[in-house]
């Protein structure tokens, strides 16, 4: 609620850009107390967004801020699946965790969840994504898809070639897709994908796809440094990342058509032409206590990985984390 009302207060600012509006103003029509604007004011600050101003001056914006407002995002999702419903979230735990809420609390398909931090990110096998604030890609989206369970990590590698796409028509960088859910530019990871369903065993009653991407990141903590980087530091730039999430849910929307009418072929055949782990990476798969070296042979048609063992043994990998093995 007070993170919708916080969206109103930057609504508020941007549709007057550069002009002062009065605290008094402000707080009649977002319905606060002119201390609560002055709180709110200060919370925008902290997520970089340049509100100038005092309370009894006004307040002026001093650049429309890359903050991924529903009110921003709605205007530029028009007809879009993913325009109808948007949760936008200041601070929150993790975007999968409120979609999995959602999504059982009977949502429509189409909604997207949204953070501009994240307090416990979810990533891959229990490990936590990196969600520093106002600088990344947070999003989760819900789907309610007729298909069945088997079906859902093709969704994960859908989502991949999405964000693949938006983010090389955005900056032109040479992005790499290492299956089944990573991003990856020059080796290291720029964003992942971490998808969650309900289901029964014949259907999926929803399923949920988290996309993290690492947009603005000028650093990452220590233990991250070697293999995480941003699309900042790769284009030397900053990169609005309203543009990219524009993109990447449009792009997103069309795959996802295209997927529930043709069926699972293309994304397979993509994914193979795409990613450079997908046929004769030499590899190391580790699952749990097991690990095995080979190189990869391509994908079965649900999506899974292929890799020849030293003995010519071909493998069917389920799930497992796969290295480069040079
Ligand atoms: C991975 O380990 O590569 C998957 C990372 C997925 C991170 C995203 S960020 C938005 C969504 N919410 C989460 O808690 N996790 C996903």
């Amino acid at each position: 609620m007070t993170d919708r009302r916080i969206a109103a207060l930057l609504t508020l600012l941007a549709e007057n850009a550069t002009i002062v509006v009065s605290g008094a103003r402000i707080a009649r029509e977002i319905g606060v107390s002119r201390s609560t604007v002055w709180r709110w004011v200060n919370r925008l600050r902290e997520l970089g967004v340049r509100v100038k101003g005092e309370q009894h001056t006004g307040y002026f914006l001093e650049k429309v801020p890359d903050i991924l407002t529903p009110d921003m995002l709605r205007q530029r999702l028009k007809g879009s699946l993913f325009g109808k419903r948007i949760h936008h979230f200041f601070k929150v735990d993790s975007t999968n965790r409120v979609a999995l809420e959602l999504g059982h609390a009977g949502e429509p398909e189409g909604a997207v969840v949204l953070a501009e931090e994240q307090t416990a990110g979810r990533g891959r096998a229990g490990h936590a994504w990196h969600s520093e604030r106002a600088t990344g890609i947070y999003a989760t989206l819900l789907l309610r898809p007729h298909l069945a369970p088997v079906q859902a990590p093709l969704l994960t590698m859908m989502a991949g070639l999405s964000a693949h796409t938006a983010i090389q028509a955005q900056t032109g960088l040479n992005v790499d897709l290492k299956w089944p859910n990573d991003l990856l530019i020059r080796g290291k990871k720029v964003g992942g994908i971490l998808t969650e369903m309900h289901a029964e065993p014949a259907q999926i009653r929803f399923v949920i796809v988290g996309i993290g991407l690492n947009v603005n990141q000028e650093k990452f903590p220590a233990e991250l440094t070697a293999i995480a980087t941003s699309l900042r530091v790769e284009s030397g730039k900053p990169q609005s990342r309203l543009e990219l999430l524009v993109r990447l849910l449009r792009e997103f929307e069309n795959d996802y058509n295209r997927f529930l009418t043709e069926g699972a072929e293309r994304v397979t055949t993509r994914f193979a032409a795409t990613s450079s782990y997908a046929q004769g990476k030499r590899v190391r798969v580790t699952n749990g206590k097991d690990s095995f070296a080979g190189v990869t042979a391509g994908l079965a048609p649900e999506g899974l990985l292929l890799v020849k063992r030293e003995s010519g043994q071909i493998v069917t990998v389920i799930a497992g984390d796969i290295t480069e093995d040079k």
